[in-house]
C-alpha cells in the first residue's frame, strides 16, 4: 500500500465500518426499480435480508407530490381509479380518507388480476406515513398481514414520492417479499404482481392528473 492510500483507507473504516455494522440506512429518495426483479428493493419493515424478489411500478405524475400522496392513503376512493386494488375495508371508526389514515391501520385489500379466475383479498397493516421530510421525499407503506406473524409470509409495499420539478413528482411503487413458508406459491404468481403493480401505478397517473 502506497502513503497515499494508507489515510484513505484509513479514513475508509473510520467512516463507514460504523454504518455496515449498523446496516446503511436506506436513501429512499434514490431508489429506483431494480433492472433485475431478483435484486430486490429493501422495505421499512423488514429491510434488506431474506429478500425473495421485488416487483416495481415507476413513473412521472405531472402534479404536486402533496396530491399524489393523498390520493394513495385515500383508500375510500380506490374503487374510482384501481383496477387491481378495486376496494378496500377499513376499520368502522375511519370514516374520512386520507385524514383518518393512521400508523397500524388493518385494511383488506380487494384485489384483482393475481389469480386468473379468481378475485382476492388480502389483510395488510398501514406501516409508514410520512408526508415530506427534510431530504424533499415522502413514503407510505402498508406491509401484509399473515395470522402466522410472518413464518407464512412477509411482504411489504412502500410508496417512494419525490420532486422531480416542472410541476412533478415521481412515483416509485414497489412490494418486496421475503423468504417464508408461502414463497414459493408467490414466485409463481410474480408475473401477475408485475403487471398489476405497472398497470396501478398507470391508473394512479390517470386519477390524479385527470382530477
Ligand atoms: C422523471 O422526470 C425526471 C426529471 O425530468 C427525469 O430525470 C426522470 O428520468 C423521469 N423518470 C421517469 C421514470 O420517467
Ligand atoms: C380509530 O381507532 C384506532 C385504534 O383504536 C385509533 O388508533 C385511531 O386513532 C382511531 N381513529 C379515529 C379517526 O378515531
Ligand atoms: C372482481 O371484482 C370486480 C369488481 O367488483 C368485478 O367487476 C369482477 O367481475 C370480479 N372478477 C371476478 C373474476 O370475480
Amino acid at each position: 500500500m502506497s502513503l497515499f492510500k494508507l489515510p484513505v483507507a484509513l479514513w475508509a473504516v473510520i467512516c463507514c465500518l460504523p454504518a455496515l455494522a449498523h446496516g446503511v440506512p436506506t436513501k429512499w429518495a434514490s431508489l429506483h426499480c431494480p433492472s433485475n426483479s431478483a435484486d430486490g428493493l429493501p422495505t421499512p419493515t423488514y429491510g434488506s435480508e431474506q429478500i425473495v424478489f421485488t416487483v416495481c411500478a415507476e413513473l412521472n405524475i405531472s402534479a404536486p407530490l402533496i396530491d399524489v400522496y393523498n390520493a394513495i392513503l385515500d383508500f375510500q376512493a380506490y374503487p374510482s381509479w384501481n383496477t387491481f386494488v378495486f376496494a378496500v375495508d377499513l376499520p368502522s371508526n375511519v370514516t374520512t380518507t386520507p385524514t383518518d389514515s393512521y400508523a397500524g391501520m388493518p385494511m383488506t385489500f380487494h384485489t384483482a388480476g393475481v389469480l386468473p379466475f379468481f378475485n382476492t383479498t388480502s389483510n395488510e397493516v398501514l406501516t409508514m406515513l410520512d408526508s415530506t421530510n427534510l431530504d424533499g421525499y415522502s413514503l407510505s407503506a402498508w406491509r401484509y398481514d399473515n395470522s402466522l406473524g410472518g413464518l407464512g409470509m412477509r411482504a411489504e409495499h412502500p410508496n417512494v414520492l419525490v420532486d422531480v420539478g416542472g410541476g412533478a413528482t415521481r412515483y416509485l411503487s414497489f412490494e418486496t417479499y421475503y423468504m417464508g413458508i408461502e414463497t414459493a406459491l408467490v414466485l409463481l404468481l410474480k408475473g401477475n404482481l408485475q403487471t398489476a403493480f405497472e398497470k396501478q401505478a398507470a391508473d394512479l397517473k390517470a386519477y390524479v392528473e385527470g382530477s
